[in-house]
């Protein structure tokens, strides 16, 4: 059976394009493989500097994905800083790095441009990352297609080590995810927390409703008709829609007479509907306070296991033991 692992920052808010684009296509791996999935809340301390808001995300996060259908008993799932492995294994991999490596990655950069202070962490980031995939010999990494070279690199250094100490390390495959569409936000552009323009997935309903309604549309007055490709409304409604029921509002927007508005209702509810049973779940799940604690435990139990193995294994080799 082939590992599969992924990890998610919890560095905000999990959204719907965060709920297509990752946490469904890793809870649909359950079905396929061992699931190794982790919140790396290592990584969000790049960008995060409130402790609070840091273990509020975590456990947000947590509560999510169990309530999306994560299951504990065959994934194992956990908090990225309670296996300590991970940080040790990122020192070694640092020591067969190349600065220059790190230079070209395209989201180090990226951030630095977009005014984040370039602390050294936003600068080995994919060292950690690289540590967090070789220390459970993944075979397959799902994840969106902004991370591929972040694979990338992980190979270039498993490659390093083992051509340094021998086989020591496992290439993993990325699976980059090219089906699964960039889901737009409110305003029509990518849906990302950093744009301020998502839709949350466990929002309340009048904030939600809100949120919907305030889907930036063109001024195509009323009666008119409208054109169903490119709207952002039929994009979203697709996600939580029969194929029938989306045929339906393509026609009405072809033949005019119904207002953007009265879409916006229609794709409110089908998106409060379709996240109801996880909603309910979630509510479950939150009535017992120590619920997750006592998963994510569980889960960095059976992580370090497998963790605590590969590092015994680099450090006989780099000359650690
Ligand atoms: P954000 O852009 O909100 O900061 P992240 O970069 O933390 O989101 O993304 C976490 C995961 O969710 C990644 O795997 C990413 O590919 C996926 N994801 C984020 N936004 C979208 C989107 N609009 N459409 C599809 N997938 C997305
Ligand atoms: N960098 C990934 C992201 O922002 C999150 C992540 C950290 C990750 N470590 C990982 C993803 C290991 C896959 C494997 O989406």
């Amino acid at each position: 059976m082939k590992r599969i692992l992924t990890g998610i920052q919890p560095s905000g808010t999990l959204h719907v394009g965060n709920y297509f684009g990752a946490m469904r296509p890793i809870i649909e791996a359950q079905e396929r493989g061992e699931v190794f999935c982790f919140l790396a809340d290592l990584h969000a301390l790049t960008t995060l500097r409130d402790a609070e808001a840091l273990r509020q995300n975590v456990r947000n996060a947590a509560l999510d994905f169990l309530a999306c259908g994560l299951d504990p008993e065959r994934t194992v799932f956990y908090r990225q800083s309670d296996v300590a492995e991970h940080t040790e294994l990122m020192w070694v991999l640092n020591c067969v790095t190349p600065v220059g490596l790190l230079e070209r990655a395209v989201s180090y950069k990226d951030k630095v441009t977009r005014g984040l202070s370039a602390n050294a962490g936003l600068f080995t980031y994919p060292v950690l990352m690289a540590a967090d995939i070789l220390l459970y010999d993944a075979d397959l990494v799902p994840v969106g297609k902004d991370q591929k070279q972040h694979l990338e690199i992980t190979r270039d250094i498993a490659v390093k080590m083992n051509e340094a100490y021998g086989e020591v390390l496992k290439l993993p495959e990325p699976e980059i995810s090219e089906a699964v569409a960039t889901i737009p936000g409110i305003d029509g552009q990518k849906m990302s927390k950093s744009y301020g323009n998502t839709l949350e997935l466990f929002m309340a309903e009048k904030p939600l409703r809100k949120r919907v309604m305030s889907i930036v549309t063109d001024s195509t007055p009323l009666e008119a008709p409208k054109d169903p490709e490119g709207s952002t409304i039929v994009a979203l409604y697709r996600l939580f829609a029969t194929k029938e029921q989306v045929a339906e509002m393509e026609a009405e927007f072809r033949a005019g007479g119904v207002g953007y508005g009265h879409f916006k209702q229609r794709l409110f509810e089908a998106m409060w509907s379709y996240f109801a049973p996880m909603r309910e779940r979630r509510a479950e799940l939150e009535r017992d306070p120590g619920y997750v604690d006592e998963v994510l435990r569980r889960g960095a139990e059976r992580a370090s296991d497998v963790a605590a193995t590969t590092l015994q294994r680099v450090r006989t080799a780099v000359g650690l033991r």
